[in-house]
């Protein structure tokens, strides 16, 4: 039987749909293996991530939290906290330490405390950085830094970001900044002002301007949201250039992609982001010098977490949703 004292605030959903399925409860508090540490967990997001996995879109999200309802019942994808224990095994980090970090593919940070191990992607959060912001850097951060290396944005790149204001595109632009690309946001009028103080040199406004009129002008089109027209992305690349897809392609798009590379010299590349370790060390690095700060658009007590929800759910978040635990 569990004991009252060990048990520790949660949120599960225990079948899939709106953000009414989140609901909340109380579970055993984890205890740190030898190779672990316990974190308690002090901030985390809420992701378009979460909202896929909440509800199972794509489908084949399935595969990952469990049919015909989740059995992996905790969402949440990144947090940051404090270390309370650690395992006897553990010398990377020690009792007190700030951290953050993402948790791949082992979702559950909507709870108060959670055991990690040392050799997980995470880093202390550099002191000028509150438990806010460093929530919210890895998943936008981290997919970014992947995409823009593929790619191979660096200086003198002359790079779009679609979805700018979004997660991936307020990380997308810092980081393709300090990569020393020049960078065009698409975004719409009223976050014009947001993608430039992040360094964006040029707007295009996806309510009224159209990628038409921009044929052979980028090396490389990063589409943050899925939402640019094929088409006229692979007619805005200069020949060579290249056509990042941060989100899920579909069989047809895949097709498409394939024919392009064949006729026009453009490449698509799409497919999942890694969470190295190396990516958050940058950065922490990034951070600590001021060089890259996440975007909070709102911050939510835990209590709130559905109300967060709904407003992620509505696309048009700028930058991330943080939750307060
Ligand atoms: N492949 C991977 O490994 C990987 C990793 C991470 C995430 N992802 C995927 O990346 C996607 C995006 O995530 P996110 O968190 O960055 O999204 P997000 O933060 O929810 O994006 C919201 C932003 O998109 C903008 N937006 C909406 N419609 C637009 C349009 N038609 N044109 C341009 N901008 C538009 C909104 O601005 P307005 O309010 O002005 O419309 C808003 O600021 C998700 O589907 C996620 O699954 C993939």
């Amino acid at each position: 039987m569990i004991k009252i004292g060990f048990l520790m605030k949660a949120v599960v959903y225990r079948k899939y749909g709106g953000p009414e399925v989140l609901e909340f409860t109380e579970l055993p508090k984890p205890q740190p293996k030898e190779n672990e540490i316990l974190v308690k967990i002090i901030a985390t997001t809420v992701t378009t991530a979460d909202l896929r996995m909440r509800k199972a879109d794509p489908f084949m999200v399935k595969f990952l939290m469990g049919f015909p309802n989740p059995k992996k019942q905790v969402l949440g994808t990144e947090f940051s906290g404090i270390v309370e224990a650690v395992g006897s095994g553990v010398t990377r980090f020690k009792v007190n330490d700030r951290v953050y970090g993402p948790v791949g593919f082992k979702p559950g940070t909507y709870l108060e405390y959670r055991c990690f191990s040392q050799d997980s992607p995470l880093s202390l959060i550099p002191e000028n950085v509150s438990f806010e912001e460093a929530a919210a850097i890895p998943f936008g951060g981290m997919s970014s830094l992947y995409f823009l290396k593929k790619g191979n944005v660096g200086k003198g790149t002359r790079l779009l970001i679609y979805g700018a204001s979004g997660c991936l595109g307020t990380a997308a632009i810092q980081l393709a900044v300090n990569m020393g690309a020049d960078v065009t946001a698409v975004c719409s009028g009223k976050n014009e002002e947001l993608v430039k103080s992040l360094g964006a040199k040029a707007v295009i406004d996806y309510t009224k301007d159209s990628l038409k009129f921009y044929p052979g002008v980028f090396d490389v089109v990063y589409d943050t949201i899925g939402k640019s027209p094929f088409d006229e992305s692979i007619k805005a690349l200069k020949k060579g250039g290249i056509y990042l897809r941060a989100v899920h392609m579909s069989p047809g798009v895949i097709f498409r992609g394939i024919r392009a590379g064949l006729t026009s010299g453009r490449k698509v590349i799409g497919g999942t982001a890694s969470e190295l370790p190396e990516y958050i060390d940058h950065l922490s690095e990034l951070a600590a010098g001021g060089k890259y700060k996440a975007v909070i658009d709102k911050i939510y007590p835990l209590s709130e977490i559905r109300e967060a929800h709904k407003y992620v759910d509505s696309g048009h978040k700028r930058g991330n949703v943080v939750i307060k635990i």
